[in-house]
């Protein structure tokens, strides 16, 4: 069983490298003029969602002054939907995957439809999943964490144990340290939602393991944790101590009601900032001991290959990043005159500071307006007023955050680190707005 998840596994992996690697059978269109390379993977998914806004065509009979045709009779009952869903005319805005980077469902990633969201609570319905071994079923009367090694107290927690703790309610992000892997050597997908939605962002209701750690005590050996999960896909992680007591929490509930059996139900760890992977999901256990556990996750996979064969390893931060999601290869400019450019900037070392953005590929910034509540380690939200007059624009977003690390460009990143990775790619991302107000995702040469 586990040889087969790591089969899977390895064949995502690999699939994702091919795509790093640019390997893909996909046609890229080299535009001479201005040296553009533009993702033109043909997404099934994007050619639908056009096909459905378009279908939605204004009936006259609704419109002023005629009376419309939902004010003349009754309305649905409030029996219809015990748990309410979103408006049917809303059905496109969906988790989508990628079918060709799929080794198989249970060993999978799907992606939020950030160009579809406002503000920064991404919905619980539409957070991005990244499962190994296909998603737990787990009833909570059954659910146990287990702490042990380097503690004075070994113990095994109920979920209504861990409720009777202090409990903390703080929005985080997560992004999975592959968001935008296929992007490294050149772009590959268009679409904000594939390049760009392995991340969401999410109120977490828990308790901090600092609390939680009160009770058991700990040893001054103790400065590695091992979290390990309870899907058949054995995640585990090590994590350091001082990370530990810092600011993670165990969460059994997202933006108000119990944790989504896809993000972990009954309970999850929280690693505020830090790579996905170590959100470890339907948590099971936390071993505390003298050094860190490597394990395959941190060895083999969320490693780095640099071009001096060197890999790089403990890759936990998740660095500034930011993306614009409107205008995005999904979200065409329909008609000239003024419009609010719209985004998300997020860092994994606090909060972010300022956002800038450019029309004319990196020539000239302007500084976009950050909304409020700007928090650490969470989405933030920008947006900048643009007029579009049908000319072409090169739109791109640079994050800075409150330490002063600025989002860098990808040549800057491959200067650095080469083209053999799929993990933290950071960099800024072009859009390219065509005649036609359609949007490309493209890679300044
Ligand atoms: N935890 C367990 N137990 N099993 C998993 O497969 N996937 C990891 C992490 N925790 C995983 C897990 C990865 S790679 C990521 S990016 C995040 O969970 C994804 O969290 P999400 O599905 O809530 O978006
Ligand atoms: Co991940």
């Amino acid at each position: 069983m586990v040889k087969n998840i790591q089969c899977l596994e390895k064949c995502l992996f690999l699939k994702l490298l091919g795509f790093a690697l640019g390997k893909n059978k996909n046609k890229k269109i080299r535009l001479n003029r201005r040296q553009l390379l533009v993702g033109t993977a043909s997404l099934s998914a994007i050619a639908l969602t056009s096909k459905i806004s378009n279908s939605q065509e204004t009936n006259p009979n609704n419109l002023p002054p005629n009376v419309p045709e939902w004010t003349s009779e009754l309305g649905v009952g409030v029996d219809a939907n015990p748990y309410g869903m979103p408006s049917e005319f809303e059905n496109n805005v969906i988790r989508r995957n990628v079918e060709w980077l799929t080794a198989s469902t249970e060993s999978s990633v799907n992606f939020t439809p950030i160009q579809d969201l406002e503000g920064i609570v991404t919905p619980n319905g539409l957070c991005f999943e990244r499962h190994h071994g296909g998603v737990s079923v787990i009833n909570p009367r059954d659910y146990r964490l287990m702490i042990n090694g380097l503690v004075d107290r070994e113990m095994i927690f109920t979920l209504d144990d861990l409720k009777r703790f202090p409990q903390t309610n703080k929005f985080y992000f997560l992004e999975c340290a592959a968001n935008g892997g296929m992007e490294w050597k050149g772009s590959q997908l268009n679409g904000c939602q594939y390049t760009f939605g392995m991340v969401h962002n999410v109120q977490y209701t828990g308790v901090k393991l600092s609390d939680l750690i009160l009770e058991t005590g700990l040893k001054s050996k103790a400065k590695w944790v091992l979290a390990e999960g309870s899907d058949s896909s054995g995640m585990t992680r090590s994590i350091p101590i001082e990370k530990i007591l810092d600011d993670c929490v165990i969460a059994w509930a997202m933006n108000g009601e119990a944790l989504r059996p896809e993000q972990g139900y009954p309970a999850r760890l929280v690693v505020p900032g830090w790579e996905g992977n170590m959100w470890v999901k339907w948590l099971r256990r936390l071993e505390f001991g003298d050094m860190p556990y490597m394990t395959r996750e941190e060895t083999s996979k969320y490693t780095d290959l640099l071009p001096d064969g060197k890999a790089r390893m403990f890759t936990w931060v998740m660095d500034a990043k930011s993306v614009v999601t409107s205008p995005s290869p999904e979200k065409s400019i329909l008609h000239k005159g003024i419009h609010q450019l719209r985004g998300l900037a997020w860092s994994g070392r606090g909060k972010i500071k300022r956002v800038d953005v450019s029309l004319d590929g990196g020539k000239n910034w302007q500084t976009a307006k950050l909304h409020d509540p700007v928090m650490s380690k969470s989405l933030a939200r920008f947006t900048l007023p643009f007029e579009w007059n049908g000319q072409e624009l090169l739109v791109q977003s640079r994050a800075i955050d409150e330490t002063n690390y600025v989002q860098p460009t990808i040549n800057e990143l491959q200067k650095l680190r080469g083209v053999n990775s799929i993990y933290h790619n950071n960099s800024i991302a072009t859009w390219k707005v065509n005649k036609d107000g359609t949007v490309d995702n493209v890679r300044l040469g």
